[in-house]
């Protein structure tokens, strides 16, 4: 087994060393052969004889050498391992490699996009993205520890359920044991987090998938993206802003600390001074936007809970409706608006808080409706039927037992990585994303089901 990173391994002058990698370079001087070798830590300069003319770039290899100190003149400051060079003993081609479809000592972005995703193992291996996968390692890993320290519980939830409607399309699976019925991938784990909060769980998060069929943007990946999903029990909308920050404001000054937050504590804007002073409910607050180390995070509160319903609102109500909820429908009205849900809807606030970071909104959450009948009436209000309401029962039955007033928030993993990064898309952050029309990276999903699946689901596709 390889014990050792390259990096790490070579830190000894005189010392005989094990080393496997790739071919980065090759570089033949007729008697004197240079080889980088790559592995996930860096690279080290390798030098051999001749016999190592076989060996060409993205070869995979073992070396045992000798670790030696270069000559001054040779010292290369640039790179950790530039002060020695691998004296090769022995070498064994373990892999051969052909010449790659596409550059990987780039960045990438001179590449077309559905090329790279088509070799994304190969785009890995460029610097940058293995630098966006090793950031995005780091930050998961530190909200997971922040929130374990605040007794916070990780729990997974399904992926086979049932809609959750967060105002995209869902994706639905057809089930072989109930013919003619379909499972819907959640758009967020919302209802399920609602429902672990009746369990009694009080503190729970998850790093989790949603699904959502819209069209991809910058921002907006298609098909899948993660969001770190949390939740609690007997909070105010102060307590989760609080938390967020502090989680945020913690995870940046550990994983970036090159970057400066424009304002600590972070500025508050309700959503009408939002719109009137930045026509925008997610402004760039940055004083200066080519800085790319600048991170403006402002929090948007006070949203109105209703938004006129349009055309697109096709998952609530039978579209003839008035309104259609500005967060989702889980959101509890302010508590001073009550009153007015039955004289005047547009005017009523939402519990509903936005993150926005450099201008793009990196998170969202809110205070949950705790009360049934408050829910019903939402129900309503979005022109929901019967029938659309009897998909939402289990929430209503559950909220009998005895349900803790709670709330939570979601910020986007890749969006909010993406802002900070100043990344092109959310894409460049996701191992494996799917492309702009909607084909996966690689595998280039979705495919055909074969004649036996479709009898097996009693589909039948017509042309
Ligand atoms: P919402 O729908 O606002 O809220 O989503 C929360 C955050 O998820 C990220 N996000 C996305 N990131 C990449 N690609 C997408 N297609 C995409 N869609 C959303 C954004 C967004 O701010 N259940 C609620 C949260 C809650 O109320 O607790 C929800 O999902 O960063």
């Amino acid at each position: 087994m390889k014990t050792n990173f390259i990096v790490d391994e070579v830190k000894k002058v005189g010392s005989e060393v094990e080393l496997f990698g790739w071919a980065e370079t090759v570089r033949d001087h007729k008697k004197v052969i240079f080889i980088d070798l790559r592995d996930r830590s860096g690279v080290v300069q390798l030098v051999g004889n001749e016999s190592l003319r076989g060996i060409s770039c993205e070869d995979v290899l073992y070396i045992k050498g000798l670790v030696k100190k270069r000559p001054d003149h040779m010292i290369n400051q640039k790179i950790p391992t530039g002060e020695v060079e691998v004296e090769v003993k022995e070498f064994k081609i373990l892999s051969k490699s052909e010449g790659l479809p596409i550059p990987i000592d780039t960045d990438g972005y001179e590449i077309d996009e559905e090329i790279r995703l088509q070799y994304r193992y190969l785009d890995l291996r460029r610097k940058r993205m293995l630098s966006n996968l090793i950031i995005r390692h780091k930050a998961i890993k530190f909200i997971r520890d922040f929130l374990n320290e605040r007794d916070f519980l990780e729990i997974e939830t399904p992926i086979l359920t049932k809609t959750t409607p967060e105002g995209a399309r869902d994706f639905i699976v057809p089930s072989r044991l109930q013919k003619g019925s379909f499972y819907a991938l959640p758009q967020s784990p919302q209802q399920y987090k609602q429902l672990l909060m009746v369990a009694g769980i009080e503190r729970y998060f998850q790093i989790a998938r949603c699904f959502r069929d819209e069209d991809p943007r910058a921002d907006r990946a298609y098909g899948e993206f993660t969001q770190l999903d949390l939740e609690m029990s007997f909070v105010t909308q102060e307590d989760i802003l609080v938390l967020t920050e502090e989680l945020f404001t913690k995870l940046v000054k550990e994983i970036f600390p090159n970057k400066k937050m424009t304002k600590s504590p972070w500025p508050r804007l309700s959503h009408s001074q939002a719109q009137e002073k930045y026509q925008s409910d997610k402004p760039d607050l940055r004083q200066d936007k080519k800085d790319k180390d600048e991170l403006a995070f402002v929090w948007v509160i006070d949203y109105p809970l209703f938004t006129e319903q349009s055309e697109s609102d096709y998952f609530h109500g039978s579209g003839k409706a008035k309104y259609a909820p500005s967060h989702h429908m889980f959101t509890a009205p302010h508590p001073d608006d009550i009153g007015l849900l039955d004289t005047s809807p547009e005017k009523v606030r939402g519990l509903q808080h936005d993150l926005v970071l450099n201008g793009f909104e990196v998170g969202g959450g809110s205070i949950r409706i705790h009360d049934s009948k408050i829910q019903e009436k939402i129900f309503e209000l979005i022109g929901f039927s019967d029938a659309q309401k009897g998909q939402f029962n289990h929430m209503l039955t559950a909220f009998k037992y005895g349900v803790p007033p709670h709330g939570g928030i979601a910020p986007g993993i890749d969006r909010f990585l993406m802002s900070v990064l100043s990344e092109s898309s959310v894409r460049e952050l996701i191992p494996f994303p799917a492309s702009s029309g909607g084909k996966t990276a690689v595998m280039q999903a979705p495919s055909l089901a074969s004649p036996n699946q479709l009898d097996e689901l009693g589909i039948k596709i017509v042309k």
